[in-house]
């Protein structure tokens, strides 16, 4: 099963694929985190996404549909990928039914994490990242583990775009670019809303009972 999971930025979309990822046996397909490892290799493409992640606006969809279909053309991952901010705009819709068709492979499910902007600046303000592992954490609502060998103090890092400024424009972008995207997949019937505005837990609960009615 292919899934999608929407919403804004800091809604919870990386959090939540984690889960989702583990329990379902799925590959995380993050354009995002694809994006900052062609930072790290610190390429001269690496150096225009920087640029273009810190100012909150959206990378070109060509650079986004390449990365997209190296992992789409693995068989291995086949009907196995939970797209985590992909498509981001209509452009990028349509570009994965192409992929999708020319892989034979298809959507089961659309999940639109419903979060508003008060919230999402305090997620934001406070994740932080193991730089060995990715795991997710926040200051406030998910503390790192204090003992073992990953995820202590001196390996957490803030993401560069992780602040008021760029969070807000990345917020207006996503209204803008990303919501006519929700209306595409509605229309597919493939949507389903969630209440991204509960703990953790109790979002994910929601969401494996969703995946789990469509697999049964
Ligand atoms: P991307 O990395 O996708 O960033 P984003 O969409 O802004 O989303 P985030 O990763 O910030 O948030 P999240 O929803 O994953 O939340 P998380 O689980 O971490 O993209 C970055 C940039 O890359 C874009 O701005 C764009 O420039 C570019 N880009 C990416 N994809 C692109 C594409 N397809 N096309 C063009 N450009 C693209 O949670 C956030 C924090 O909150 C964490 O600290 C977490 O612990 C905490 N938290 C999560 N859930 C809860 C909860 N329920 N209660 C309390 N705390 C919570
Ligand atoms: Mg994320």
């Amino acid at each position: 099963m292919n899934i999608v999971i929407f919403g804004p930025p800091g809604a919870g979309k990386g959090t939540q694929s984690d889960f989702i990822v583990s329990k379902y046996n799925l590959f995380q397909l993050s354009t995002g985190n694809l994006l900052r490892k062609e930072i790290e290799k610190k390429s001269e493409l690496g150096l225009r996404i920087d640029k273009i992640i810190n100012s909150g606006n959206l990378v070109s969809d060509d650079i986004v549909s390449k990365l997209v279909e190296r992992v789409l053309s693995n068989k291995k991952l086949n009907n196995k990928i939970i797209f985590d901010g992909y498509p981001r705009n209509l452009s990028q819709a349509n570009d994965l039914e192409k992929l999708l068709n020319d892989y034979d492979q298809k959507i089961s499910l659309v999940l639109n994490l419903k979060t508003n902007l008060e919230i999402i600046k305090k997620r934001i303000s406070g994740r932080l990242a193991c730089s060995k592992c990715g795991k997710i954490y926040n200051k406030f609502f998910n503390s790192p583990p204090k003992n073992g060998d990953c995820c202590l103090e001196e390996f957490l890092v803030k993401r560069k775009d992780d602040n008021i400024d760029v969070a807000i424009k990345r917020f207006t972008t996503y209204e803008k670019e990303t919501i006519p995207v929700l209306d595409f997949y509605k229309k597919k019937n493939l949507l389903k809303e969630v209440n991204g505005e509960t703990s953790i837990l109790q979002i994910y609960k929601e969401i494996s009972g969703i995946i789990n009615l469509i697999e049964a």
